[in-house]
């Protein structure tokens, strides 16, 4: 890899003699993989990508609908027969472009620009440079890097510091970097999940959803030091090296399963808030190496509100909701559960109790040493609690009020959480208890 100091950051000379070959400006053709200024790559031509030297990436306008393209760099082989290529970066993922008469085009003043069919600009590197001529060259990394090639080379952009939702190995991900997670496996659009440094110096997951934010990664219910990681070092950088081990400045660190062994790599934040490393093995096939959770439903968000995350190996992850609630929009869970009745009725309230269920997060009151019918009663009393958590805690049982019902999944040890519905869906609920085969359900089929 050349290493080509960035233009106008460092005011320390630094003269690099360069392979004259990798840096012939282009005459007025297209080069096959670098575009010099004046030139474009157009979304009418399918053929007109910018493909990495090693040819294992490239460049170019990537189909996400109905005459609809993103520009984008992407596995150049597709895997498996009829498979999409693996996307790593987007331009323009919440902005798609006609599939008319749009490109990329890079100006005279140095400005890297995607327009659309009406020549609106969509996206830009917001870069300058008047002076000599430039290169935007898809290197064998799968970096787009936009070059200056006058007096002394330097590096004006690239695409390895606006990562979209997948890191490449050796790319640094730093202070200023966030992977967003897609909407779906399907919608490339920024998504709810988001991978970042948190002012702490930790590398966090947040859920940024339609209606709460939440971090859930590290586990925010252990100390940051519980959790091995440091909040001292303030460098804020993480990698993931060729050969498979991640670090990071907050100590946090891991070898994937395959270390060492030499193979196409990416860590993506995943649509489902999980963070993984895939290898691509035999050429054909990404297989996951390594992921932080094993249990997805110890990922905040992922059901909604409302509802009941369940996890099997066998059927992966469920969303259902709460009893006496219905599902709030029929194609996506992370608007979760709505109620089908009219809340606070009070005197006409009851519980109904989910065995080894809990919801974290939004404790609207915390009540220690409490009773069952204590509990009960202080929750009746309020109209904003929606039921509560009632847990034995070394020596004796408190009461977590709950003004909202988020991130609910079971547990396996001794906890209990009352649900607050009007008294007629309380016994509609017992009843089909009863018309259960199984008499005693962890979870009621709802
Ligand atoms: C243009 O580049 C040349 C050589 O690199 C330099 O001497 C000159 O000062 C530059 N002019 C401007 C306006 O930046
Ligand atoms: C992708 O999701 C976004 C946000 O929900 C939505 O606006 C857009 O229409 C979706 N795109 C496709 C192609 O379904
Ligand atoms: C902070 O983290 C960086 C990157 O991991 C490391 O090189 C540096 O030595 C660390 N600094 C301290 C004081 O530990
Ligand atoms: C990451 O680096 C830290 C020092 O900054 C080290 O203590 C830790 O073992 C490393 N983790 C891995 C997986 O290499
Ligand atoms: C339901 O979800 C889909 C997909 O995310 C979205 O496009 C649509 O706007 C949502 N509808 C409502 C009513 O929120
Ligand atoms: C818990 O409450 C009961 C009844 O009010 C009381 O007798 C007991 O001392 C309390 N226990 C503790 C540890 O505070």
């Amino acid at each position: 890899m050349v290493m080509v100091r960035p233009c106008f950051r460092s005011i320390i000379p630094l003269l690099i003699i360069l392979p004259s070959s990798l840096f012939t400006p282009s005459s007025s053709s297209l080069h096959p993989n670098a575009l010099s200024k004046g030139l474009s790559i157009s979304v009418d031509h399918e053929h007109d990508n910018l493909v990495s030297p090693n040819g294992l990436f490239t460049a170019g306008f990537y189909k996400v609908g109905i005459n609809a393209y993103c520009f984008s760099i992407w596995f150049t082989e597709p895997q498996a027969k009829n498979e999409n290529p693996t996307v790593v970066w987007m331009a323009n993922r919440d902005t798609p472009i006609n599939g008319k008469h749009s490109k990329l085009s890079l100006h005279d003043d140095g400005n890297l620009v995607l327009e659309d069919a009406d020549q609106s600009t969509v996206w830009s590197t917001q870069t300058k440079s008047t002076n000599g001529s430039l290169s935007l060259k898809l290197e064998d990394t799968g970096n787009l890097v936009l070059h200056q090639l006058n007096g002394i080379p330097c590096m004006l952009w690239q695409s390895f510091d606006y990562p979209t939702d997948t890191l490449l190995p050796d790319q640094l991900f730093t202070k200023d970097s966030q992977l967003v997670s897609s909407r779906s496996r399907s919608n490339f659009s920024s998504g709810f999940f988001r991978l970042y440094f948190e002012n702490n110096n930790v590398l966090s997951l947040l859920y940024n959803g339609p209606e709460i934010t939440s971090v859930y990664w590290p586990p925010p219910f252990l100390k940051t030091w519980e959790a091995g990681r440091s909040t001292f070092n303030n460098s804020r950088i993480a990698k993931l090296d060729s050969e498979g081990k991640f670090n990071s400045s907050d100590e946090f660190g891991f070898f994937v399963s395959d270390f060492g062994i030499r193979r196409s790599r990416i860590m993506k934040l995943d649509s489902d808030g999980n963070i993984r490393v895939y290898s691509l093995v035999g050429r054909k096939k990404w297989e996951v190496q390594w992921q932080a959770f094993s249990n997805p439903c110890k990922i905040h968000g992922v059901c909604g509100a409302n509802s009941l995350c369940t996890y099997s190996q066998e059927h992966g992850r469920k969303c259902e909701c709460v009893h006496g609630y219905k599902k709030k929009n029929q194609s996506d869970w992370a608007y979760g559960c709505e109620p089908k009745f009219k809340p606070c009725e009070q005197g006409e309230e009851d519980y109904i109790q989910l065995h080894h269920v809990e919801f974290y997060g939004y404790d609207m009151r915390f009540l220690q040493n409490r009773t069952l019918e204590a509990c009960k009663q202080d929750c009746l009393n309020d109209c904003n609690c929606k039921g509560f958590q009632f847990k034995f805690d070394t020596n004796f049982y408190n009461c977590y009020l709950k003004n909202l019902l988020y991130n609910g999944y079971q547990l396996g040890f001794e906890h209990s959480t009352y649900i607050k519905l009007p008294k007629n869906l309380v016994s509609s609920f017992q009843q089909a208890l009863v018309n259960e085969i199984d008499p005693t359900p962890v979870v009621p089929n709802i």
